[in-house]
Parts: C-alpha cells; sequence; structure tokens
C-alpha cells in the first residue's frame, strides 16, 4: 500500500516530534519499525546524506557531525532524540550522553541502537558465538563486543567491517551482481574468522537493504539478528517507564524529513526504503 510521508505541518500547536538521526537513509529502516510500533507520536528524521558515509570517518569527525545534527534536532522541537546510525552511537552517544546534554539540554535525552540490540543475543545464540557485521567505524570502536560483554560475558564476538556495503545502498546497487560480491566476500570472511558462530547482528542500519543477499550467503542454521524491532521494543519501554518523556512528546502521527543532501535526491531514495511518497526539506548543520 502507498502511503504519503508528508513533511507538513497539519496541527497548530508546536511539535515536539521524536528525533530519527542517521548519516543517510539507513536510520528509515529504524523509523519504519518504530512508526509501527508507536504510530501515535511526531516524528522528525535527519538524514545528513551530504556527508555520509560516517563509517570511514574518524571518532572526532563523527563526534562532531553527530552533535550538530542533535542540535538542529533539539532547536526542531524533539526533545528526545534515537541515534538511528550504530556509527554514531559507536562513537558519539557517549560524549553527547555525559558532556553535552547536563552542559547544554539537561532535560532532552540522546539514546542509540547498540544496547537495545545486544540485550536481545543471548536469547538466540546456542552456540554462544556471535558475529557482528559493521562499517569500519563501528568495528574497530570495538562497541559491540563491549556492550555484549557487559551483559553476557561468556559470548564470543567476532566482528567483520564491511566498508563497501552502504556505498551499495546509498547508491541503489544493493540487488546488484556488485552486492552479491562484497556480502559474501565479507561472509565468507567472518566465517573463516569463526565457523561457529549462529547468530549474526547486522549493526548497521543500512543493511536491512541488503537482507537478502545476507541470507543467501548465510548457512541455514545461522539466525539473523536485524535491530528495528529491538530498538522500536526499547523505545516503547523507555517512554513508558519515563512518563515525563513520553507526555513532552506530541501525539498527531505526523512525520517529517530533513536532509542536508538536496531535497528532491533525498525524497527519491527515501520512497525506496520507506515504500511511500516523501516530502523532504533541505538544511544545513554546523
Ligand atoms: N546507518 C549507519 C550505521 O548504522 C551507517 C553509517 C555510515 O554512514 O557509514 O552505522
Amino acid at each position: 500500500m502507498q502511503r504519503h510521508w508528508s513533511n507538513k505541518n497539519l496541527v497548530s500547536d508546536p511539535l515536539k516530534p521524536v528525533g530519527i538521526f542517521d548519516s543517510g537513509y539507513g536510520g528509515l529502516t529504524i523509523l519504519e519499525k518504530i512508526r509501527e510500533r508507536l504510530p501515535q507520536f511526531d516524528y522528525l528524521y535527519l538524514g545528513d546524506n551530504a556527508r555520509t558515509p560516517y563509517g570511514t570517518r574518524s571518532f572526532e569527525i563523527v563526534y562532531e557531525f553527530t552533535w550538530q545534527a542533535v542540535r538542529k534536532l533539539f532547536d526542531e522541537g524533539c526533545p528526545l532524540v534515537i541515534l538511528a546510525c550504530n556509527t554514531a552511537s559507536a562513537k558519539a552517544l557517549r560524549t553527547i550522553q555525559q558532556k553535552n546534554l547536563p552542559q547544554t539540554a539537561p532535560d532532552n535525552r540522546v539514546l542509540g541502537v547498540i544496547r537495545p540490540t545486544v540485550e536481545n543475543v543471548a536469547v538466540l545464540t546456542r552456540s554462544r558465538h556471535v558475529g557482528v557485521v559493521g562499517t569500519p567505524g563501528t568495528i574497530l570502536s570495538d562497541s559491540y563486543t563491549l556492550e555484549i560483554h557487559k551483559l553476557f560475558p561468556d559470548i564470543t564476538v567476532t566482528g567483520e567491517a564491511c566498508p563497501m556495503w552502504v556505498p551499495l545502498v546509498e547508491n541503489a546497487e544493493y540487488d546488484t551482481p556488485g552486492a552479491d560480491y562484497f556480502v559474501r566476500k565479507h561472509l565468507d570472511t567472518l566465517f573463516a574468522k569463526d565457523p561457529q558462530i549462529d547468530v549474526v547482528i547486522l549493526g548497521c542500519t543500512h543493511y536491512p537493504l541488503l537482507i537478502n543477499k545476507i541470507r543467501k550467503y548465510l548457512p541455514d542454521h545461522v539466525q539473523i539478528l536485524s535491530q528495528g524491532e529491538y530498538v522500536a521494543d526499547s523505545l516503547a519501554d523507555y517512554l513508558q517507564r519515563h512518563p515525563e518523556m513520553e507526555s513532552r512528546c506530541t501525539k498527531n502521527a505526523t512525520v517529517r524529513f530533513l536532509t542536508t543532501e538536496a531535497d528532491d535526491k533525498f525524497s527519491t531514495m527515501a520512497s525506496i526504503f520507506l515504500a511511500g511518497n516523501i516530502d523532504a526539506q533541505r538544511i544545513t548543520l554546523d
């Protein structure tokens, strides 16, 4: 069914949307699951498409860009922002939570996607050997290993950085022979490092677009942990435990889209991710 995802503000009161941030289009896979779970809220999506990918950038740059985006979403009225990007969650979330928020926006909150994902890994793995695929930034940060070991120290975690997977998705090449080549290459390398893996975490919000290829090159018994539903469940749980935040977020079921790239380019590409018409608005970050 075609849906129309509007950027028009149809209500007279100022919106206080939940902000959803990603370096590009990948966070749309998270937005979709969050909207299915919590359709009543207003959402404001921001894709830093002009500066994507983040996965190969340094810690300092990812932090700087992410904080700029969060500030923009706060300025637009969002009391709560989800970093729907593993790279930003790995490299910027802690500093924003511990340093920036207390100084500049103590009543606002920023949440990431790594913790809600790893909380669910233990029930899926029998071999206690888990693989993680992600951007070089996410894998080199070791965030998944650290977070999994905080909760489940007995699980062996093996990461594989897949630098070409985000560009394949951002350029709509996710269903081509080129995608087959790069997906197979990295999954073969992952299983060569640890053949006992029985769960593979998609540690990048772009990767659900590659799921058919990923399934094709994984052994049948291996489960894929895709994070959208877990992040949505975790947000629902958070809002239930924090009624003061829940009541600050407005509920008119609207969705608006901001991008740092050309708005028509974003609208065309994002329509692939969300199967509907999208009106985006171009903004600049600084
Ligand atoms: N969707 C982002 C993530 O989950 C992609 C990062 C990038 O821009 O490389 O890590």
